[in-house]
């Protein structure tokens, strides 16, 4: 089977600096990969580029087994879609919106209509553990609780592949462990690719593989 993600290759230049030189890797279906590195070394950089919301200088990302070298920003658009779920570190939820609508609001943006988006928002907030807060407005949700929402809204579209972006950042340790279980819970349940970025050794630990980012280079670390 083709690996879920492959980069080969890839230079990305940003203000005038390599900040990833000649990357290539590959992260087959269902693994969990953490994404190490100091502050600065390019790690958002890597995992946007994985995201396809950034376009390498050389080099190719392949994901699902489709080369997006050529690929237009509509086709880009639509592998994000259909293949990929982002949760980041400030959650990125819609405060005006109830945790319910905040999780339906991808499947509304497909053309999904309102009851059937609210039917399997309320599915994904069940399986994260706030079924009962499903009217919430985020800024009446912990942190933890916020992330999971923001988790929830992810894999309403049924990713195959999840990217996190210091996803445990700004939660507490308690917290950012009980995320983590969540995240690690979903990829033994689904079979979802998690790839993270954490600077979190005890949660890199986690995860089946650890790259590191450092000098513009990935390495397994
Ligand atoms: N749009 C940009 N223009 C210029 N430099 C950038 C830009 N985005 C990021 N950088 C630089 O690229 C390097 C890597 O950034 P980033 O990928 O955000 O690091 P990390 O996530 O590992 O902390 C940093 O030195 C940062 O200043
Ligand atoms: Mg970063």
């Amino acid at each position: 089977m083709s690996p879920i993600l492959a980069l080969d290759g890839v230079t990305r230049i940003l203000g005038g600096q390599p900040i990833l030189h000649d990357v290539s890797l590959s992260i087959p279906q269902s693994q969990t990969c953490a994404i190490v590195g100091p502050s600065g070394s390019g790690k958002s950089t890597l995992l946007n580029l994985i995201g396809l919301l950034d376009q390498p200088c050389q080099g190719r990302v392949l994901l699902g087994g489709c080369d997006m070298t050529a690929a237009t920003s509509d086709q880009r658009a639509a592998m994000r879609n259909h293949l990929l779920g982002f949760v980041f570190q400030g959650f990125n939820l819609l405060p005006r919106l109830t945790a319910l609508d905040n999780v339906a609001l991808p499947l509304c943006y497909r053309g999904v209509r309102q009851p059937a988006a609210r039917r399997a928002a309320q599915v994904q907030l069940e399986a994260v553990g706030l079924g009962r807060r499903s009217r919430s407005r985020p800024a009446d949700l912990s942190g933890g609780q916020r992330q999971r929402v923001a988790i929830a809204r992810a894999l309403v579209t049924e990713p195959r592949l999840l990217l996190a972006d210091e996803p445990t950042g700004n939660l507490d340790g308690a917290t950012a462990r009980e995320v983590l279980d969540l995240l690690l819970a979903l990829n033994r349940d689904r079979g979802v690719t998690l790839v993270m970025v954490t600077h979190d050794v005890a949660i890199a630990h986690r995860m089946e593989r650890c790259l590191k980012v450092q000098d513009g280079r990935v390495a397994n670390a």
